[in-house]
Parts: C-alpha cells; sequence; structure tokens
C-alpha cells in the first residue's frame, strides 16, 4: 500500500531523516518508535506531502506522490496532527467538517457523518457549537480523529495522537481506539515515543534513532530478537512489564503442564490471552477460566500465582533458546 525508498530530508546540513525504507500493507498499523528528535513526524509528514523529501520516492497505491496534486492527495489521507492540531477560531463541528466543505460535500450529507462520529467517539452534542480551548485535553484528541476520519480514508497518519492525555485516559482511549471499527480496514502509520502504546497498538514497530531504523518488525520480534544494541537497550527497561505484553495464557500453558499444575497434555488450552491483562486485574475472567479448567481436569490441583510464573519463566527461556 504504501513504500518508502531510501528517502532522506535535510534540514541545512543537519539529516532529520537519513534514508528510510519500509513498505506498510493494506490495513497494517505500523507505529514509529523514537526518542525526540529522531525523525518521525518528518517521516509522516513527507508521506501526505507536508514536507517533501531531498531523496529517495515515496508511493502509494503503487503511485508516485510526487506526481500527485498535493491537495488532492492529503484530502485522501486522515491526518492527526502532534498537538492536535485544531482551528482555534472554529467551532468543534466545523472543524470535524473541514475535509468534506474541501471536497464540497452537501450538508446533508457532513451533519449525518460528524453526528455519527460524535456518537462513536463519545463526544456529547453539545460539544459542536463549541471552540477547542473550552474542551478538555482528552475531548480534543477525539476531535481531532474525527477529522482525520470523517471522509473515511484508506490511509490514516496519526503522530501522538494520545500525547497529551493522562495515563488513565490514555489506556482507556487506546483499549477504545483498538476496537474502533472505523479503524479495522485501515492502512495507519502512527507516531509514538511511548514502549507500551506502541507494543499496545501496532502490528509492526519501526523503531529509529538520529533519522536512521535501527529496526523493523513485529513487537514480538523486537523484544526476542534485537536487531543491534540500540534496539535492545531501548526496550531493556520495560522488559518485563513488554514480556508481559507479548506473552499470553496460551503460550506458557505446555510450560505449566510440565510443572506442578498437574495439567495433563490433553486437557484443553487456554484462553490466547495477554498476560499482562490476566495479571493486571483481579478476579480477571480469563484467569478464572484458566484457574477452573485446570481445577476441573487436574481435580485436585489449582493453578497458583506462582505456577503461573514458573510457566513463564519457562516459556522465557525457551523463546530465548537457552
Ligand atoms: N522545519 C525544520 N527546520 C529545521 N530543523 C527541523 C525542522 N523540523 C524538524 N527539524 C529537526 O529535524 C529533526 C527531526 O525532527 P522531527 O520533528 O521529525 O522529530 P520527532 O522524532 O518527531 O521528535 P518528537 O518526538 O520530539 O516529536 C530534529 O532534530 C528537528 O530539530
Ligand atoms: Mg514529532
Amino acid at each position: 500500500m504504501i513504500e518508502l525508498s531510501n528517502v532522506s530530508k535535510y534540514f541545512g546540513s543537519a539529516k532529520a531523516v537519513d534514508g528510510v525504507s519500509f513498505s506498510v500493507n493494506e490495513g497494517e498499523n505500523l507505529v514509529l518508535l523514537g526518542t525526540s528528535g529522531c525523525g518521525k513526524t518528518t517521516t509522516l509528514k513527507m508521506i501526505n506531502r507536508l514536507i517533501n523529501p531531498d531523496n529517495g520516492a515515496i508511493s502509494i497505491k503503487g503511485k508516485d506522490i510526487q506526481q500527485e496534486n498535493p491537495e488532492t492527495l492529503r484530502r485522501s489521507i486522515g491526518y492527526v496532527m502532534q498537538n492536535i492540531g485544531l482551528f482555534p477560531h472554529y467551532t468543534i463541528y466545523e472543524n470535524i467538517a473541514t475535509v468534506p466543505k474541501l471536497l464540497k460535500w452537501d450538508t446533508n450529507k457532513t451533519r449525518p457523518r460528524v453526528m455519527e462520529l460524535m456518537k462513536k467517539l463519545h463526544l456529547p452534542e453539545e460539544l459542536l457549537d463549541r471552540f477547542p480551548a473550552e474542551l478538555s485535553g482528552g475531548q480534543m484528541q477525539r476531535v481531532g480523529l474525527a477529522r482525520a476520519l470523517v471522509a473515511d480514508p484508506p490511509l490514516l497518519l496519526m503522530d501522538e495522537p494520545f500525547g497529551a492525555l493522562d495515563n488513565v485516559t490514555r489506556s482507556s482511549i487506546q483499549a477504545e481506539f483498538k476496537q474502533l471499527d472505523e479503524l479495522l480496514r485501515k492502512t495507519i502509520i502512527m507516531v509514538t515515543h511511548d514502549v507500551q502504546e506502541a507494543f499496545e497498538l501496532a502490528d509492526r514497530i519501526c523503531l529509529m534513532d538520529k533519522g536512521k531504523i535501527m529496526q523493523i518488525g513485529t513487537p514480538s520480534a523486537l523484544l526476542h530478537q534485537p536487531a543491534n544494541d540500540f534496539s535492545r537497550k531501548f526496550l531493556d527497561g520495560q522488559r518485563l512489564a513488554l514480556e508481559f505484553r507479548v506473552s499470553t495464557l496460551k503460550d506458557i500453558w505446555p510450560y505449566m503442564r510440565a510443572k506442578q499444575t498437574g495439567i495433563q497434555r490433553d486437557q484443553p488450552d487456554a484462553p490466547e490471552e495477554e498476560l499482562h491483562r490476566t495479571l493486571g486485574l483481579p478476579g480477571n475472567t480469563s484467569v478464572w477460566t484458566a484457574l477452573e479448567l485446570a481445577k476441573a481436569n487436574a481435580q485436585t490441583n489449582k493453578v497458583s500465582f506462582t505456577a503461573l510464573m514458573d510457566g513463564f519463566t519457562q516459556y522465557q527461556k525457551a523463546v530465548r533458546h537457552e
């Protein structure tokens, strides 16, 4: 769907983006991850021609974007700006309806579409006549997302879409974001510097440093097969939390069987739930299911927290080929 080949951008003598190549498949969510100033925003802005590259080529659906009219191109791509970027003198309605206005949609088409998105993004209708300054940060980010989605573009570029939020609001918006039907079919390139967020939302992560790609791959590949020292060190501080994110109950189940649980080989499998969810919520139903399964099948045995952690440790050894 999108292909960057050997793309570079210089500001003066500084290389903001330095020979970047990657491709993104249709329907995929690629996350650009890296420290401040590594070239994430510049990379994103080259895809909708807000910035023109000095070298290299970018194509969308096989068409070189340099051959397209920048305005037409931009209307076909949803863009959520870093720091939200709502127009301060436009009402919320006018902000969301920006692209439909440029596309000269009829009001009979625009208004129901804006209302539909307000509903899907849990924004109360009374916000429509307010100005951005009269909204909370979380509401503004939702409006930014609504504005990007309104014309249903197949491609969405999002620059730190949840950046301004506190942790609680952030994880609830992330969870909603993952389930939003509007996003399921879309190809998304999303920027973040938050490792946990990247692991939560990415199909693949593109890890950048000083304008270059350090590694590109699935969250699990970054964690278990780091391509270099930078990759390894970037994740080191949060390794355990990330392992809990990429490992599921199903992954560790076979390793628990061998331990003190007494679970037999022919017994049913555990749910495919990430361990951080299992462990994060007391009384979580899936743990409950797993515990009940184990009890029902092994009768006298139950799976304790210790057994779960033992299984996890054994699984870790196996994936690291120790
Ligand atoms: N218009 C500009 N003129 C000069 N230098 C720029 C310009 N835009 C970006 N840069 C520089 O290019 C580099 C990459 O910037 P970019 O905004 O792409 O980083 P980023 O990865 O998005 O960082 P952050 O996480 O802080 O948003 C930085 O060193 C920045 O100072
Ligand atoms: Mg940026």
